[in-house]
């Protein structure tokens, strides 16, 4: 398949569509720069286009689809944007299109910090759509991963002074229960926008074995046949884990 060419879902194998995608939505800054707009109408248009890649993910059969939308980092920004950024939370995140596409809504992070207005919202988002089915979308609001992986040794601790946790008990799906994610699967593939090639702390953890698929599309621009594309290069990967590529055709 040409990578370049323009995708539409019809040529995506339907049996291997990533059941969990996390996406890194970067570029809303420089896609409004790049137009002579303020900032804030890059993350206006983000918004919109996170109502149009949620749609499309629900039609194609993913699962679970977790979105960075504010990173414990980003409160380092001018308090306009700040403001700006949760003034978007609180109006522009609206049950309807969850409701549409049969989506559960969910967070991670920290919302405990965020303004009254944008906490409320989440935490109403989320009981209204509790009850929906089709696939789980996640906001990763006040999170990173070092935040999050922090709390759960901290829990540890807390627990193993009560005498509750023993040495023993700590394994892998001990720490993944307690992580945020505990009610989603690990990404299948993490996609980042806006042309930087890092994972700004990001489901450090949970991304240990995710195909990582990056490109420079600012994510305003970022729309259904971009997402096809590289769902369209994750299919053409041979996923691992490290056995042998003989080993994983064999089956
Ligand atoms: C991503 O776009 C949105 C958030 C981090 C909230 P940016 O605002 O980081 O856009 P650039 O990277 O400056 O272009
Ligand atoms: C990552 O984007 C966070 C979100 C998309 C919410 P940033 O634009 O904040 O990332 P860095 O700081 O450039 O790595
Ligand atoms: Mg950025």
């Amino acid at each position: 398949m040409n990578p370049e060419a323009k995708l539409d879902a019809s040529q995506l194998d339907r049996n291997n569509i990533p059941q969990s995608i996390a996406i890194i939505m970067d570029g809303n800054g420089r896609w409004a720069q790049e137009r002579g707009l303020p900032r804030s109408a890059g993350h206006i248009q983000g918004v919109e286009n996170v109502t149009r890649i949620t749609s499309e993910c629900a039609r194609l059969g993913v699962k679970f689809l977790t979105m960075y939308t504010f990173s414990t980092e980003n409160w380092n920004r001018p308090e306009a944007e700040v403001n700006t950024l949760m003034q978007l939370v609180a109006d522009k995140l609206e049950d309807e299109i969850f409701m549409k596409n049969d989506v559960r809504f969910r967070y991670i992070g920290d919302i405990e910090r965020l303004p009254a207005p944008a906490r409320q919202r989440v935490l109403d988002c989320m009981e209204h759509t509790k009850n929906n089915k089709r696939m789980t979308a996640v906001t990763a609001l006040n999170y990173s991963s070092r935040w999050e992986l922090t709390k759960a040794m901290r829990d540890a601790v807390i627990e193993a002074q009560a005498g509750r946790l023993k040495p023993e008990d700590i394994n892998e799906e001990y720490i993944s229960q307690h992580l945020e994610t505990n009610f989603m699967t690990d990404p299948d593939l993490l996609i980042r926008t806006g042309g930087e090639l890092r994972i700004s702390n990001y489901l450090l953890w949970q991304c240990a074995y995710s195909e990582f698929y990056f490109c420079d599309t600012f994510w305003p621009d970022f729309h259904e046949e971009d997402l096809h594309k590289a769902i369209a290069a994750y299919q053409q990967r041979q996923r691992r884990f490290g056995m042998t590529g003989e080993q994983v055709t064999k089956g």
